[in-house]
């Protein structure tokens, strides 16, 4: 099984080396926010055969963006353990005062991924009509939205582009109708399973620190809701991710 999406810098964990050996010989993808996690995830993949990263800077770490990143970005672009540009995007939850500033640099660290043909790990949170307005000029991009939110209609209209969709915890929430809808009819080709750890941790959990093995309870919630096994649900989830992030698997 392979967890897309989660976050393992050393402060935001108890004992992030239990985490990481808890996964065994599974692969982790973990993703950078901002100049200093991404250069964790840089010496992380230096050191454990079975994580892999995405660096980029996040919406909601825009205030401490500076220009000198894309350098730093695109320098690391060549490191074949850099599966992508992520987590980037648009965040107006609390930030929307920040809109201008984040909507350029999404899109200059789109621009990098164009020229590099790597996928980005978007993080879109009640910012559909700028994400939907950006992405329309990238038609041939790989795309992941990360923790989608959004309801089954987007999803559906979505389904045009080159997408996948992160599925994480929200899903075994018991108020989580509307992602609940899109797993069930969305196909499952177009799905990657996260856990955003050490954030939005899946029942039966919920409340304590997330890890990535986690990923687990969400493989059995989206079997739940299919109508296959958790077993089935692992399988289809790891060759989408292999696929998506070219990983030497
Ligand atoms: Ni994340």
């Amino acid at each position: 099984m392979i967890d897309t999406h989660c976050h393992l810098d050393r402060e935001l964990y108890k004992d992030v080396d239990t985490v990481i050996k808890h996964m065994g010989e599974n692969t982790m993808i973990a993703a950078g926010v901002d100049y200093k996690s991404s250069i964790h995830v840089l010496e992380l993949i230096k050191d454990n055969p079975t994580i892999y990263g995405v660096i980029g800077f996040h919406p909601e770490e825009i205030e401490h963006y500076t220009e000198d990143f894309l350098a730093f970005l695109e320098e690391n672009l060549e490191n074949p353990k850099i599966v992508g540009i992520g987590e980037i995007g648009l965040d107006y939850h609390y930030t929307k005062e920040t809109r201008d500033k984040q909507i350029e640099v999404f899109k200059k660290q789109l621009d990098l991924a164009s020229k590099y043909n790597k996928t980005v790990v978007i993080h879109s949170r009640d910012a559909l009509e700028d994400t939907l307005q950006i992405i329309k000029d990238y038609p041939n991009l790989k795309m992941v939205l990360h923790c989608f939110g959004y309801s089954l209609e987007v999803a559906q209209m979505l389904l045009k582009y080159a997408i996948k969709f992160g599925i994480g915890g929200v899903v075994t929430f018991k108020n989580s109708k509307k992602l609940k809808e899109v797993v069930k009819e969305i196909p499952i080709d177009r799905f990657l399973l996260e856990t955003d750890s050490p954030y939005l941790t899946p029942e039966p959990h919920r409340g304590e620190e997330n890890e990535p093995y986690n990923i687990i309870y969400v493989a059995d919630t989206i079997g739940a809701l299919k109508g296959i096994s958790k077993e089935e649900v692992l399988r289809l989830t790891t060759e989408n991710a292999i696929r998506q992030f070219d990983l030497p698997l």
